[in-house]
C-alpha cells in the first residue's frame, strides 16, 4: 500500500481486505495477545465476562471506551477487550476507531492506513469495503478513515446512529475507540447513542476531579456507564513472562 497516506494531498486507498488478516499482532501492551497468561490479560478477561454477565439475553451490544484524559490506554484498552470478547467461541467483534482527532487502531495493530468511518459515514464507502478482518478470526475493525474537517458533526449524524444499528446485524460487538471526555464532544456523542461505556482510567494519573467530571459529562449525554477499568498498575511486570 501507498506509504504517504498521511499527506493531506494523498487520498487514503480502500482497504485491501486479505492485507490486514496476514500482519500479526506483535505490540506487547496489547497483553491478551502478546502475554494471553497475564494477570491484566485476565482483567480485561474479567471486564468481558462482566459485560456479558449484564447482557444474558446474549443481545448485539454497542460499546463505547473513553477516559477523561489524553493517554490514558483508550485504544489499547478498547483493543484488549475486543481480543477477550473474540476469545468467546462463535463471537463476532468489531472495533470501530471513532477518534477522528487522533486515530490509532491501525497504528496498534501495525496495519495501513486506509479509508474507514469518516468515508462509511459520508456514503463513499460500503460496509463491506470499510470492515477488515485481523489475524484472529473472530475479530474484525474500521479504521477511521480521512480526518473530516468537523469530526463531531460527522458523528452527530443521524447515519451514524443508523450505521451502528445495522452493524449489530452483524456482530455481537461493536466497540468504539473514541477521544477524550474532556477536549471533544464525540466520546459523549457516541456513548449517547451506544448500549453502555466503559470509562478507562490510569492509576495514579488521573486527578479523581478529572474521573468525576467525565463521568457527568457521559451521563448528561444519555449514556449508560458501565464501569471503569484501571489501568497502568503493575501488574504486568509481576505477572507472566516479564
Ligand atoms: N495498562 C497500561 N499500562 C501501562 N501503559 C499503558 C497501559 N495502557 C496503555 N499504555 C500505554 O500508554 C500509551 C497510550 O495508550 P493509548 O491506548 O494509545 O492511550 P489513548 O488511546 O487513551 O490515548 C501507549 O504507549 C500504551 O502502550
Ligand atoms: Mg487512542
Amino acid at each position: 500500500m501507498s506509504t504517504n497516506q498521511d499527506s493531506p494531498l494523498a487520498p487514503l486507498p480502500i482497504a485491501d481486505p486479505e492485507a490486514s488478516r496476514r500482519v500479526p499482532i506483535t505490540r506487547e501492551d496489547l497483553v491478551v495477545v502478546s502475554d494471553p497468561a497475564s494477570q491484566q490479560s485476565e482483567q480485561f478477561r474479567a471486564l468481558r465476562n462482566s459485560i456479558a454477565a449484564l447482557n444474558p439475553d446474549g443481545a448485539p451490544r454497542t460499546l463505547v471506551l473513553t477516559s477523561a484524559l489524553r493517554g490514558e490506554g483508550k485504544t489499547t484498552a478498547a483493543l484488549n477487550l475486543a481480543f477477550a470478547l473474540s476469545e468467546r467461541p462463535g463471537a463476532k467483534v468489531l472495533v470501530i476507531d471513532a477518534n477522528l482527532h487522533a486515530p490509532a487502531i491501525e497504528e496498534h495493530l501495525g496495519v495501513a492506513r486506509a479509508q474507514g468511518l469518516c468515508e462509511l459515514l459520508g456514503g463513499r464507502l460500503s460496509p463491506d469495503q470499510a470492515i477488515r478482518p485481523t489475524t484472529l478470526s473472530g475479530l474484525s475493525f474500521i479504521g477511521a478513515g480521512a480526518k473530516p474537517p468537523k469530526p463531531s458533526e460527522v458523528l452527530a449524524s443521524d447515519r451514524m446512529r443508523t450505521l451502528l444499528r445495522t452493524l449489530k446485524q452483524r456482530f455481537n460487538y461493536v466497540l468504539l475507540d473514541t477521544p477524550e471526555v474532556t477536549t471533544t464532544s464525540d466520546a459523549s456523542l457516541l456513548a449517547g447513542m451506544a448500549d453502555g461505556v466503559v470509562l478507562v482510567v490510569r492509576m495514579g494519573r488521573t486527578p479523581k476531579s478529572y474521573v468525576d467530571q467525565a463521568c457527568r459529562t457521559l451521563e448528561s449525554m444519555g449514556a449508560n456507564l458501565l464501569g471503569t477499568l484501571l489501568t497502568g498498575a503493575d501488574l504486568p511486570n509481576t505477572a507472566g513472562r516479564r
